[in-house]
Formats: structure tokens, sequence, C-alpha cells
């Protein structure tokens, strides 16, 4: 392809000097032309010539007709192109000193020997213009006229007139001369034409290659280029002169190019004729980007392979979007199933618990019932033993799959941490070093200090576990804001301030398969009876219902990075309520036990009556009513369970409570911690005890809510009784 686009036009004339027919055609060829033919032959040679290299004939037409007015002695010689359209005849080039604007367009039904001409397609020649009806006067000095038609193989492209001041002054040589000419200027006006046409058209397209939103390059079968949009130049961030001549392979990432280099070779060896593929270009500033790239063989017009047509599409916006698709979708997938697994475990876990209640109840009951030198109480022990390690394997499947939010209390992360800090430094190996980053001037979260500290000290067991030959663990807190933009990948939440804590340890660290299941309940690498592998779902149930958010980073033979995010508050007006202290003993009075589980029901009911008491059952809240009713006044406690069918078990204690005024409640439940112990005392309870209790456990609580000899003042009754 050419530089400027288009050949250079030929000039007629000298370098640097105007036009002058001494310089170009001496005087005397053209006298002789005049009179020998073979000299006439000379002068159309080299007009030929000239016309044949003209790309503009409008240009050179103008000075050949100079140079034939001038030669042959006429007074006015032009050239009208026919516009079909319009069925006119328009004046293209003109010699003479004839003011021609009036007649610069004629209508091809008009007079004149021009339209006769063109409409005859025959030359028309009036050797006296004042006896030619045809003639149409435009000069007053012209005597004789003669008009060729300009064609073309068939086609009409105009007309060439000529005119002389002297009657019969074109003779037959010389019309002859100018028939000849003729034909070598129609064939110059079609080409110029065409040119025009060409031109144009190039035009258009090079405005679409160069606008194209797309990077678009043309490239030798090497793949070098020569041609290169601006999208393309700007996405690559070169300049099309640093591009030229290098190759795209030269420029593609190193990591891409043998399989770019494999498909350009197939391209090339005909075996396809593009290919599509996504790769990586390295910039001039060194920084790679992805694209879409598509290369096309672009053949000639005799099917041989000319060149490469290369379409270059940045896709790093697409493919970021991609992959913030691919990571909601994952978040979304996890929490899925995390809430699954959550609903089936609690479900399970539930169940369990109430039995493993009536288990732990029985065993205790049995062991008060053996003397201290029984040889069955070994035994005894041991089942007690198991089913506690049972029941606190319940209690965390219950942490992790509770779906309520938790009672959440304004608290200070730094405590938490320094408690936990506290247990570790005291408890773990001494090749761990403990490394603690908490400034003091934490912002407050919302949480609740048990969950929060087993949360975190879950985390540092973990990570001594997984640094056997010790090292450093470290535990850090510092206050963030999380931008909406810049969320980390692992975020969940909205972006806002947090308090970020980091467990880091320089342990064994994770390979991706485990990773990806470190927060499902019951996944361990740990040998059997070693782990559960629930301490992760426990963490990730707890912080989730906090609001916040877990991640976690690691490597293989690197270490491991636990990172909580919790949302930040406003710090506390009131400081929280204190659970009552609790003694044991056995004690005397009647208790009502309200529980919807037979077995849970009939181990406290024995329970009681084992610790002194006289027992009243029932189990639900209908029942209580209809026993409290028959026994006004006469039952001193209700042990009331949490969570009963039928209707809500606080409205069955307020129930109770109007019944039977005098009675202390103490309400129990599986999910025993300092939530529900809260929820239980503000509804008017006088205290509560998680599941499973032992027996122990019960004839303390009993013990606190009706203390022996006189007086039952000291927790009195809440006035709440409505
Ligand atoms: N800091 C850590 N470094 C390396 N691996 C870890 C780390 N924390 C957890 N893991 C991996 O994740 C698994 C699951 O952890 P999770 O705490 O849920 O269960 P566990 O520790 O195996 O058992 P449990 O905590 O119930 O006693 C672990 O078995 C271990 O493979
Ligand atoms: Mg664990």
């Amino acid at each position: 392809m050419h530089d400027s686009g288009m050949p250079p036009k030929p000039d007629l004339r000298p370098a640097g000097e105007p036009f002058s027919p001494a310089a170009g055609i001496p005087d005397q060829a053209i006298e002789a032309a005049m009179k020998a033919r073979s000299t006439q032959q000379a002068l159309l040679v080299e007009v030929n010539a000239a016309l044949a290299a003209a790309v503009d004939a409008e240009e050179v037409l103008s000075q050949i007709l100079a140079l034939l007015t001038d030669r042959i002695r006429l007074i006015n010689a032009a050239i009208y192109l026919l516009d079909v359209e319009r069925g006119e005849l328009r004046c293209i080039a003109q010699a003479g000193h004839l003011n021609l604007e009036p007649f610069r367009k004629l209508q091809m039904d008009g007079p004149g020997l021009v339209a006769w001409a063109a409409r005859s397609r025959e030359g028309a020649y009036a050797a006296d213009v004042s006896e030619d009806p045809r003639y149409l006067a435009v000069d007053p000095r012209a005597k004789a006229e003669y008009a060729v038609p300009l064609v073309v193989g068939s086609t009409l492209v105009g007309v060439l007139d000529i005119q002389s001041a002297h009657v019969d002054g074109i003779r037959a040589v010389t019309r002859k001369l100018i028939d000849q000419f003729a034909s070598q200027a129609a064939m110059a006006i079609e080409r110029s034409e065409l040119y025009k046409k060409l031109r144009a058209s190039e035009q258009r397209f090079r405005s679409v290659f160069e606008q194209s939103p797309l990077g678009v390059a043309l490239c030798d079968l090497e793949g070098r280029f020569f041609e290169t949009n601006t999208a393309l130049t700007q996405a690559l961030g070169y300049d099309a002169g640093e591009l030229r001549g290098r190759s795209y392979l030269d420029i593609t990432h190193p990591d891409d190019r043998p399989r770019s280099l494999e498909n350009s070779n197939s391209l090339r060896a005909g075996a396809a004729d593009h290919f599509t593929l996504d790769q990586r270009y390295v910039r001039k500033s060194g920084k790679a980007i992805w694209c879409n790239t598509m290369v096309s063989l672009v053949r000639d017009s005799a099917g041989k392979p000319a060149y490469l047509l290369l379409i270059i599409q940045d896709t790093a916006e697409q493919r970021q979007a991609e992959e913030e698709r691919a990571r909601l979708q994952e978040q979304l997938f996890q929490a899925q199933k995390m809430q699954a697994l959550g609903t089936l475990a609690g479900g399970v876990a539930h169940d369990f618990n109430n039995l493993l209640g009536v288990i732990l109840g029985y065993v205790s009951l049995v062991r008060t019932r053996l003397t201290p030198e029984d040889p069955m109480q070994e035994t005894v022990a041991r089942m007690e033993q198991s089913a506690n390690r049972a029941a606190e394997l319940t209690h965390q499947l219950l942490e992790f799959s509770r779906q309520e939010k938790p009672l959440l209390q304004p608290l200070e992360i730094g405590k938490v941490l320094s408690s936990v800090l506290t247990m570790v430094t005291q408890t773990f190996d001494r090749r761990i070093r403990v490394e603690a980053r908490v400034p003091p001037e934490l912002p407050w979260v919302a949480g609740d200090p048990g969950q929060l500290e087993l949360a975190i000290l879950n985390l540092c067991i973990n990570a001594r576990d997984a640094m056997r030959e010790g090292g450093p663990l470290s535990l850090e807190a510092s206050a963030v804001t999380l931008e909406p933009g810049l969320l980390p990948p692992d975020a969940q939440g909205p972006p806002g301030r947090y308090v970020r804590v980091v467990i880091r340890d320089s342990g064994a660290g994770m390979e991706p398969e485990v990773l990806q299941r470190v927060f499902e309940p019951f996944f361990t690498t740990k040998q059997a009876g070693k782990g559960s592998g629930l301490g992760l779902a426990m963490v990730y149930g707890i912080v989730s219902r906090h609001g916040g958010f877990i991640g976690v980073r690691s490597q293989p033979g690197r270490g491991s990075e636990f990172i909580l995010h919790l949302p930040v508050v406003s710090p506390p007006e009131q400081s929280a309520v204190e659970e009552a202290p609790l003694a044991a003993e056995h004690g005397t009075g009647t208790v009502l036990v309200v529980d919807d589980e037979p077995l849970m029901l009939s181990f406290a009911a024995d329970a009681a009556r084992e610790l002194g008491y006289e027992v009243l059952a029932a189990e639900d809240g209908a029942r209580a009513r209809a026993v409290a009713s028959s026994y006004t006044g006469r039952i001193d406690i209700i042990l009331l369970d949490m969570i009963m069918p039928g209707d809500g078990w606080a409205e069955t204690l307020h129930a109770l409570q109007a019944l039977s005024p005098q009675a202390r409640v103490i309400v129990t439940s599986g999910y025993s911690s300092v939530r529900e112990s809260r929820r239980a005392l503000a509804e008017g309870a006088a205290a509560f005890i998680g599941k499973p209790y032992t027996i122990d456990a019960l004839a303390r609580i009993l013990k606190v809510v009706r203390p022996a000899g006189p007086g039952r003042s000291v927790n009195p009754p809440p006035s709440r009784t409505a």
C-alpha cells in the first residue's frame, strides 16, 4: 500500500517551471506533426503517455487542450462530461479565452453541436457555422466547429469540442488527429472517474478502520504490522511507528506465544482461514493485558494469501466482571451450603442433646446412689465422661446451626482477645511464641463475649495444632473501613467500619482442597478422635451471627491466616446483668417439671425427687396450667423447658406465674448461653440452667431459688406476673 494512499500525479511540466509548450513538445515537432502523419503519431504518443499516467484527468486534459489550441491554431477547445442521471453535459476542461460560464452545462436534448454529437455518438463538423442549423452560438468569433463524442467501449463518457476562427479551419487531417486524441481522452476520463470512486471508497473504509472501537491491524504473512488503528495502539500502549515492522507475536505474552504461533502456522499452511484466541499482550509499560484476538487470512483476487487481518478487543473489564460474578456465585453457594448443613446439623444436634441430657442425668443419678467404694464407680465415671464429651460436641453443633441472631451487647474486643491470650500463653507449648498486636483504643463491636472468645480460642487451637515444631503465632486487631469498591475478596458483609482480627500462624498451611472445605462441619484432617471438624463450623456460625465475616488465606508450608471482620458499633450506656451464683445441696418443697421430651421430663422428675423434693410433671403448657390451677399455692418451683410445642414458653411462664405467684421459675434450654439465660431472666424467671445438666447442677440451682430455712427472700419474684 502506498504511503499517501494515492499514486503520484503525473506532471507534464519540467520540475519547478510553469507549463510552457516549448519545454514539453518543441515547436518544430508540432509544425512537422501537422504535415506528416508519423509526426502526428509522435505527438499523439506523447499526449497519450501523459493521459495514461494521469490519475486526475481534468487537470491534465486542460493542459493538453491548451497545447492543442495553441498548435492547431484553435480559438476554443473544451471537454464535456456526461452526467447520465441529470441528462447534462458538464464542462470539465477548457482552453481558449472564452468565458464559458453560461455554457458550463448543456442539456443532452438541447441545441448545439456538442449535444448533437452526444446524442448521435458521431463526430459533428460544421465547416461554416453560419450554414449549420445545429450550431449554438457561443463565441461570435467562431467560424468552424468540430464536436467528437468520447466513447469507451459502448459507453458515452462525454464530448470533445473545438472551434476555429476560420471557415473550414479544421481540416480532415486535424479532425483525424482530434478523433484519435478523443478516444485516448475518453479512456483517461473513465479511469479518472473510477479512481475518484476508489478514493472515496478507500476514505470510507479508512474512517471505518480508524474509528473502530476494536483494535484493528493489517499484518504481513509473518505477522508484522503495517497498518494499525488508534484503538489498537491505545490498547497496546505503543504508537503506530513503534509497531510497524514488529510481529504481533513479539508483543504476545511469552506464556501465550506458543499457542498463538501454532495457530498462525496453521493459518499460513492453509489449514484454517481464521482463529480466535484469548491471550495476553505485553504493553509497552510491561503490563500484561488480556485481549480477545481474531486473526483472519486475507487472500488476493487470485486466492493467494495476501496479508493478515488482526482484530483485538481488550477484555480486562469483561474478565473482571466474570471473575466478580463467579466469586459472588461461589460465596452464595458457600452460604447456602453452610445454611443447609446448619439446619441439618441443628436438627440432629437438638434431638441428640435431649437424649444426652437423659443419659447424663441418669448416669449422675446412678452415681449418687453408689457408695464411694462401689466397683461400678469407675465405670459410671467413664460413662459420664463420654456423655460429657458428647454433650460438648452437640453444644458446638448447636452453636454452629442456630439460625437466630444472638443477643449482642457492645463490647471491647480487646478484653476478649486478652482473655484468650492469657489462656493461650499459659497452656500452649513454649515453642509457640505468641505475639499480640492489639491497640488499646479499638472501636466497640456488638457481640456475645463468651461466643467470640470461643471462636478466637478455636482459631488459636487450630493454629497450635498446625505448628508441631512451634513458631510465631500472632494475634492482631485493627480498625478498618471497607470501601464499597475495595471489599476484600472474602468479604460477605456490606461496606463500612469493622474491627479486623487476624490470627496468623507459621504452621503447616493448607492445600487448596482443604482450604475450600475448612468451614464445613465434620470436615477434619485430624486423626479419628483428635478432631471433630466442628471447630471452624462453629467459628463460622458465631462470626456470621455477629454480622461479621471470616476469611482464610493459606499456602502449604507457609502457614495460615484467619481474618475476622466484626462490624463497629457505638459504645454502650449501661453494663450487663450478672448471672446468679450457684451452690449445691438437697432441699424440700414442690417442683413442677414441664418438658415436652418424655425422657428428659422423667429424668428431671426423678432427679428432683432424689434431691428430696415433691414432684409434679407436665409434658406441655396446657397440662402445666391445669396442674398449677389444681395445686394453687402449693407449688414452690417450676422447672420450665424453653422450647416447647404449643404456646410459647414465655406465655406459659407468665400464665404459670399468675396461677402460682409464689413459685420461682427456673428456665432450661439446650441452647445454654448467656443469651438464653438473659432472656429467661427478662421474662421473669428466677434462674436459668442449660441442658444437659447433671443432678449436682440441678441440686445447686434448686437450692439457689429456694434456700433452706426461713424466708424466700434471696431472689424475690419479679413484680411482672400479668
Ligand atoms: N491454622 C490452620 N492451619 C492448618 N490447617 C488448619 C488450620 N485451621 C484449620 N485447619 C484445617 O481445617 C480442618 C478443620 O478445622 P476445624 O477446626 O473445623 O476442625 P478440627 O480442628 O479438625 O477439629 P475440632 O476443631 O472440631 O477439634 C482441620 O482439620 C485442618 O485440616
Ligand atoms: Mg479445630
